[in-house]
């Protein structure tokens, strides 16, 4: 019996990690305890909710304006002294955040194995997105199984040195996840916050990266009222991050326009799929929305200046529109004004991130590395 930790801190790491976690129970070769460090608190639980997990452990350190510091040293810390009391065969940590590190790190300073969930992906500029792809690239350097999504990310690993063998690519475990919420939700009701959308084109939203913090937040802002002058028949989805920094944003810039605007909570994972579903196309800033969005063959506008996941944009799933106001506005129009358009991104249908089987590709890697 190998003992396999499964370390996760945000919400989208608990969304890509469940699936890891629910094939490693069915098998009675791994004892799996799943840790979480409590990087976030609510929007942890719920995307566990939808998965039936409760964690076995919980750091609980979140604190509200919380510092890069005081994430990586708390997490360091806490999951170091945890894994000192319960040795472990192997850790594993999901892609990119201070919690993936920070753990990766605890577990590297032990000599217990790292195995690195959505390993590889690269934008090629630290500052970009910040801190992830530090983040990453840290994390890579001191794994000792490496779970790329695809080809291109086994590729970016591979010319950093890390030996072919210890790379499995396995398609993101997003769609597995979304997979399993598709088929377990079928006739699911429309929620009450969507009467207001009721015969207008539904237009999903959702940013809330630490470098657009501020103006470039406000910019997104102004491109949305663009966005409504030109066409009062929109209304926009904005399921508000629960960081302070960037509900206040949203809330006081968009405030003069509630015909327009439905703001919630965050949305339970499930909630959030039946709104992508929903929605005539998507802007947002988040990595697993632009997965997500190419396994339903839902346009995403992804409102950053570059992206570590490639393939959405030379497959053409997704539109990288940068953060500028105009450009955002512009591209959102097209969607919205030119039918040809849209239909030519549907026509493409292409799904780069796998087939919803990759929690099952990583057990099988780590038997294999295990040799059960
Ligand atoms: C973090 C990750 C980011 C990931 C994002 C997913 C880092 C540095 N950042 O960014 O990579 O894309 O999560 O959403 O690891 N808060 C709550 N309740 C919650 C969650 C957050 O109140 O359940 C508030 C707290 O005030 C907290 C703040 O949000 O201090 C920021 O949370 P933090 O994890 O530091 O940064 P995120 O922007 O969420
Ligand atoms: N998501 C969700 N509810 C919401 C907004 C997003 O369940 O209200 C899901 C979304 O489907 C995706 C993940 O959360 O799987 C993205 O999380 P986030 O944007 O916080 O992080 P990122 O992907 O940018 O790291």
């Amino acid at each position: 019996m190998k003992n396999i930790t499964c370390i996760i801190g945000t919400r989208p790491e608990a969304i890509k990690m469940a699936p890891v976690i629910l094939a490693l129970r069915e098998d009675n070769n791994f004892c799996v305890t799943t840790f979480a460090t409590g990087q976030h608190t609510d929007m942890l639980r719920q995307a566990l909710d939808d998965f039936n997990i409760i964690p076995d452990y919980n750091l609980n350190i979140m604190r509200t304006s919380q510092t890069l510091d005081y994430i990586t040293s708390s997490v360091l810390t806490g999951v170091g002294s945890w894994l000192d009391n319960h040795p472990q065969n192997m850790i594993l940590v999901h892609g990119d955040t201070s919690t993936t590190f920070a753990a990766a790190l605890a577990g590297f300073y032990r000599h217990i194995p790292v195995g690195h969930v959505e390993a590889g992906l690269r934008s090629h500029d630290l500052s970009l997105p910040f801190p992830e792809e530090a983040n990453r690239v840290l994390t890579d350097r001191i794994a000792e199984l490496f779970f790329a999504p695809t080809q291109g990310d086994a590729d970016n690993l591979t010319h950093e040195g890390i030996s072919r063998e210890k790379i499995f690519i396995t398609g993101n475990t997003v769609i597995d996840a979304l997979y399993r919420i598709l088929e377990s939700k079928q006739g699911v009701s429309e929620p009450e916050y969507l009467l207001k959308a009721k015969n207008k084109l539904l237009i999903l939203m959702t940013a809330h990266r630490r470098e657009s913090w501020g103006e470039t937040l406000r910019g997104i802002c102004r491109a949305v009222i663009d966005i409504i002058h030109s066409r009062n028949d929109v209304v926009f989805l904005i399921p508000l991050h629960k960081n302070p920094v960037v509900r206040e944003v949203f809330r006081e810039c968009l405030k003069d326009y509630e015909s327009n605007i439905i703001f919630t909570e965050p949305l339970s994972y499930s909630e959030f799929v039946y709104a992508m579903n929903k929605s005539a196309f998507i802007l947002s800033d988040s990595g697993g929305v632009q997965e997500e969005a190419s396994a339903i063959n839902k346009p995403v506008l992804i409102m950053r200046t570059v992206s570590e996941r490639p393939e959405a944009i030379t497959h053409g799933t997704g539109i990288l529109v940068g953060t500028d106001r105009e450009r955002i506005r512009d591209e959102a129009l097209k969607f919205l004004n030119d039918p040809e358009h849209v239909k030519k991104f549907l026509a493409k249908n292409i799904k780069p991130f796998g087939n919803g089987e990759a929690s099952i590709k990583i057990r099988e890697a780590l038997r294999k590395y295990f040799e059960i």
